[in-house]
């Protein structure tokens, strides 16, 4: 298992927003969620990323025939190799949880949540 941890928290906790692909049938398919969404549900261990959904259903129906999803955050006031700015690619496997504790979680937060977009984190990779 991999963490977000250092540069990558530092990243986590500056985006703005999320940007979240799945595969489906016919090709790509980019959502997004915002970066204080993702940080109002903190799961503390880093492993896992928890996302209120409230539509997500084209993701919903890619995840369950292919539960790879991958997510870009990024931000200009984290220093990245070249200069100001810095973004990471996670690769992981998503779950669409419309019971359970993380789906309670974000309904709890988000009262318009049908439940969690959940992805457990398995790459971290630097883009800057
Ligand atoms: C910046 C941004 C933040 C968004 N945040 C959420 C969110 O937290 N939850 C959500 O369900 N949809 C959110 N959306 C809408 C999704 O990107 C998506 O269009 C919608 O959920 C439909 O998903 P689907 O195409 O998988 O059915 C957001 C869109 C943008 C541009």
């Amino acid at each position: 298992m991999v963490k977000i941890e250092g540069k990558y928290k530092e990243v986590m906790d500056r985006t703005e927003w999320v940007a979240i692909a799945t595969c489906g049938e016919n090709g790509p398919h980019v959502v997004a969620t915002w970066g204080d969404y993702v940080r109002a549900l903190d799961t503390k261990d880093n492993e896992v990323i928890v996302v209120p959904a409230g539509h997500y259903n084209i993701t919903e129906e890619n995840l369950k025939k292919n539960n790879r999803v991958e997510l870009l955050i990024a931000s200009r006031q984290i220093e990245g190799t070249y200069g100001p700015g810095q973004g990471c690619c996670i690769s992981g496997i998503g779950e669409l949880q419309t019971s359970g504790k993380f789906a309670r979680m974000a309904k709890e937060k988000f009262p318009w949540a049908r439940g969690a977009l959940v992805v457990t984190v398995k790459e971290i990779n630097n883009q800057l």
